[in-house]
């Protein structure tokens, strides 16, 4: 069974009432439900994470190497900053799938830029909460 680990960033344990007109209402543990429900039906193992800091979420990252066969990683505001973070994910040579509710492309500039992008399988951003629920579904059929 393909192990999967699921790592939400910064302020994302604030999903529902930060910024709802950008994140949407719905709630980190509703999505993690709603994760949880879709693992079985796809028949993967899922472990979800939430760090509001850096170096947890590398360490994080590395410990990853004993478990689990693909990543999905919304870094939320890191994802524009750090550098660890992506020197993680290209250390541990996980498949990793880089989630974010909104469209970063469209937003300020700063966001425009991804430090996880060009060390990801692949970045699904835009769709809302849908965006974890797609990303988890290429995570279990991808091939490698
Ligand atoms: C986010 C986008 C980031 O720019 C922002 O800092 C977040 C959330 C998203 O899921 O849309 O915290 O990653």
């Amino acid at each position: 069974m393909r192990k999967i680990l699921i790592i939400h960033g910064p302020n994302l344990n604030l999903l529902g009432q930060r910024e709802p007109n950008i994140y949407g209402n719905v709630n980190l543990s509703e999505i993690n439900d709603n994760l949880q429900a879709m693992a079985k039906t796809l028949g993967v193992e899922i472990k979800i994470v939430q760090s509001n800091h850096e170096g947890e979420i590398v360490e994080t990252i590395h410990q990853a190497m004993n478990w689990a066969d693909y990543l999905i990683i919304n870094p939320a505001a890191y994802t524009h900053t750090s550098v660890a973070i992506r020197d993680a994910i290209a250390g541990v040579k996980i498949p990793t799938i880089e989630v974010h509710l909104s469209n970063i492309y469209s937003r300020e500039d700063f966001r425009q830029k991804s430090f996880i992008a060009p060390v990801s399988v692949g970045s699904i951003n835009g769709f809302g909460e849908l965006s974890y629920y797609l990303a988890l579904e290429a995570a279990a059929k991808m091939k490698q």
